[in-house]
Parts: structure tokens; sequence; C-alpha cells
């Protein structure tokens, strides 16, 4: 893949979490191999596949009891400088300030749980950033702008962006670059004025 937007859109159960977690080296491979950059990471750990500027905000983020946001942001942007922490908030369209000392527990709604994963997978500044469902949960209001928030991070950052989505404005079948999981194969549906355009192309990663 090169860098841009993708979305992977499928059927609940098709595996769209579960490439996603290959990638980050969560799950192992059993057959074939990942190539990042010309290289092969397919035995890498995760933190090396971190290191190397891969980072997969998960579906269902893991809830710490204890810890607030700003603990978790502040490990994923390597500082506690305040100006910062601020700046990436205000990126993801987080305006309270009280919210940075939200402790990440139980308590957390669906959607303030996504934003926070949303947040800390910015933060990291990621070469390639998955996000697995972000729009779940998601209250109507902030869909749009995080849809922009992720192209623009895109295009700022030079990064390949990969989100998993069920939602037409996130990705879907409709999007030029959206990738369909069929028959354990994805396939690339090319955009207008590609010669291919409304075929499905297979694509490997
Ligand atoms: N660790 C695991 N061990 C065995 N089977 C698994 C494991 N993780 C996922 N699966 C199975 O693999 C299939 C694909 O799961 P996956 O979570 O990748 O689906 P998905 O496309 O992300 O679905 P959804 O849209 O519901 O999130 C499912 O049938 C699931 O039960
Ligand atoms: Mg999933």
């Amino acid at each position: 893949m090169s860098r841009g937007v993708y979305a992977i859109t499928g059927p609940n159960g098709s595996g769209k979490t579960t490439i996603a977690k290959l990638i980050m080296g969560i799950n192992e491979l059993t057959s074939g191999k990942i190539v990042f950059n010309g290289t092969d990471i397919s035995r890498l750990p995760i933190n090396e596949r971190s290191n190397a500027g891969i980072v997969y905000g998960f579906q269902h983020p893991a809830r710490f009891k204890g810890t607030t946001f700003r603990d978790l942001l502040s490990i994923s942007l390597g500082s506690d400088d305040e100006e910062k922490l601020v700046d990436i908030i205000s990126r993801v369209g987080v305006c309270s300030m009280d919210f940075l000392d939200k402790p990440v527990d139980s308590k957390l709604s669906g959607g303030e749980i996504k934003k926070i994963e949303l947040a800390t997978v910015i933060a990291r500044n990621p070469k390639v950033a998955i996000y697995d469902e972000p729009d779940t949960g998601i209250d109507l209001w902030t869909i749009g702008p995080m849809v922009e928030l992720l192209k623009r991070e895109q295009k700022e950052n030079n990064t390949t962006t990969i989100v998993v989505s069920h939602n037409k404005h996130s990705g879907g079948r409709r999007h030029p670059f959206a990738h369909q999981k069929r028959q354990n194969r994805l396939y690339r549906r090319s955009g207008r004025g590609d010669p291919h355009a409304g075929r499905f192309k297979r694509l490997y990663i």
C-alpha cells in the first residue's frame, strides 16, 4: 500500500480486525508475509513494529483502572508537556480540559473511549495508522469532523491511514479507495478516472 487513506469494510466476522492485528503483530501469521518499506516484518514483535511507526487503534480499547487520559496521552506522546497535550486534544475535537483528567476506566462512555483511542494513535505520530471502527459509538456531530481529521492528519504527516469501518462516510463501498474482504482476499475498487474503475483489483498487503 502506498501512502493515503484506505478503508476496509466487510461483514461481521469476515476478518477485518484480524488483518489489523496481523499488521500490528498482535496475531501471528500462519502463512504469507508482511512487508513494510521493503522489509519483511512478519517475525518482528509488536514493540519493534510500533517503533517502526505502525500504530493500531483497537476496536474495543482497553480500560485501565487508576489511569487517566492524561497519563495515556503523555505515554503516547512521549511528553507530559501541557501545551502539547492540549494541541492533541483540540485536534481530536475535545474542547474540555477536564476531559484530560478523566480516568480511563469502566465509567467512560463507549464514544468517549473511542475518542481517547483516536487521540492516543494520533499522538504517536504514526507512519501507518490503523483505526479499527473509530466511528463506533461516535455521535453524528463528531463523525464528519473525525473523517476530516483523519484525512488532514494523513495529508500533513503523509501517512498510510487504514480505516476499518461500516460507515460510508469513513469508507464503505462508495469510497474510491474502499477495500472489501471477499473469499479471504482483499480487493481494491479503483476510483473514477482509473482504467479499472468499477472493477475489483486484488490487493496484497
Ligand atoms: N484469537 C482468535 N482465535 C480464534 N478465532 C478468532 C480469534 N480472533 C478472531 N477470531 C474469529 O475470526 C473471525 C474474524 O474475526 P474478526 O474480529 O477479524 O472479524 P471482523 O471482520 O473484525 O468483525 P466485526 O465487523 O464484527 O468487527 C471471527 O469468526 C472470530 O470469531
Ligand atoms: Mg472487527
